[in-house]
Formats: structure tokens, sequence, C-alpha cells
């Protein structure tokens, strides 16, 4: 049935099922409940790609977590980070004393959160750690590295599960390989 739909004929394979997804954020939930227990946690969803993530994760964190929303860019329309980034919209919450959990969903170059991790390190919270879905080590130009990582993948371009091609494709449940064909078209 999924063969058939219009999402996945855009997709060179799937890379990583809902199953797989599920499973592993379960374990992340219960390591990051032991990680912080007796801790303030906050943890902080980075729009729009960790969005279904975050959503997921949350309800696996058995801990009385607050939750916040920052709105970043550096894509544009294309596969390749600008490396320039954009805050489209900040914090609500104060962040004393309260420890950081940044929920992402891809670290690439490692730009886009070398840049938040450092502007959040400067406040007065207690700590600021980073939980990313997927890790593409291989393209890193920062030295990021994830607290918390769901899955390390091989240099692709990958779409679904929240992640996005064009702002498109965010709504496929399972995490797949973007066929060429979709970007080379434009
Ligand atoms: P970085 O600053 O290069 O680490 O880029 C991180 C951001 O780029 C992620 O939050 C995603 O929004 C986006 N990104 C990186 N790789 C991919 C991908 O394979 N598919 C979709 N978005 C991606
Ligand atoms: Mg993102």
């Amino acid at each position: 049935m999924e063969n058939t739909s219009k999402l996945y004929q855009d997709l060179d394979c799937v890379l990583i099922t809902r199953e797989q997804i599920a499973a592993r954020i379960k374990e992340l939930g219960k390591t990051i409940t032991r990680d912080f227990a007796d801790k303030s946690l906050m943890c902080i969803c980075i729009l729009k790609g960790s969005v279904v993530f975050f959503a997921d994760l949350l309800r696996e964190i058995d801990l009385p977590a607050e939750i916040d929303f920052i709105s970043l860019s550096s894509y544009g329309a294309g596969t390749e980070s600008s490396g320039t980034i954009t805050e489209r919209s900040g914090l609500s919450r104060d962040v004393t004393g309260k420890h950081l959990l940044i929920v992402e969903d891809i670290v690439d170059s490692g730009r886009t959160l070398s840049h938040l991790k450092a502007k959040l390190m400067n406040t007065d919270c207690a700590s600021v750690s980073v939980c990313t879905l997927l890790d593409k080590p291989s393209r890193r130009k920062t030295d990021l590295v994830p607290d918390y990582c769901g899955f390390t993948i091989e240099d692709a371009f990958v779409v679904g599960y929240g992640l996005d091609y064009d702002e498109k494709y965010r709504n496929l449940p399972d995490v797949g390989i973007l066929s060429p064909r979709i970007y080379s078209e434009v």
C-alpha cells in the first residue's frame, strides 16, 4: 500500500521505518529520564524539522519537563545548508537554572547547533545538551557531538518524520532517501 502513494514514489528507498524509530525513541526516552532525574529539564524543539520527533520523544520522557520552541533556518529550497542561520522566533520561557535539551531532527554540518548551543550556553541555564534523531558525522564542519543520537546515517539527503525537501515530505511516517531526480528536476 505504501509504495503506491505519491510520497513513497519519490523515494529511492525507506532508510528507517516507523517501527525502528519508535523503538529507538523508547530507548532514548529511558536514557534521558535517567540522566535528568531530579533536574529541572526544559526540552527545546527546533522548528520545523524536529516537531514529529519532539512530540514522540517527549512522551517517552518520564519527568515533569517544560517545553519550548525555537524556529531556525539554514536551508533554502536546496539540499545543501546555506551556512547562514536565521532565527525566526526564539524562546518564550525563562531558562535560568534549567537543564536545556535541544531536540533536533538531523545534524549535518553542525553549524545550526553549534550556533544555538553557544548562544544558550551564554545564558543563566544550568546546562545545554543535544538530542538528535539523525546524525551525518561525515558532513561535519564544526566540533559538535550530539549527547543523544537516534541513528547515525551515511551522507544522503533524507526526508520524512519531520524532515523536508522544500517544505514537503515532513508528513511521511518513515525516514527515506529522496530520489535525486526530485531535486535535479528544479
Ligand atoms: P546543519 O547546520 O548543516 O547541521 O544543518 C542542520 C539542518 O539542516 C537540519 O536541522 C535540517 O533542517 C537540515 N538538513 C540537514 N540534512 C538534511 C537532510 O538530509 N534532509 C533534510 N534536511 C536536512
Ligand atoms: Mg532542522
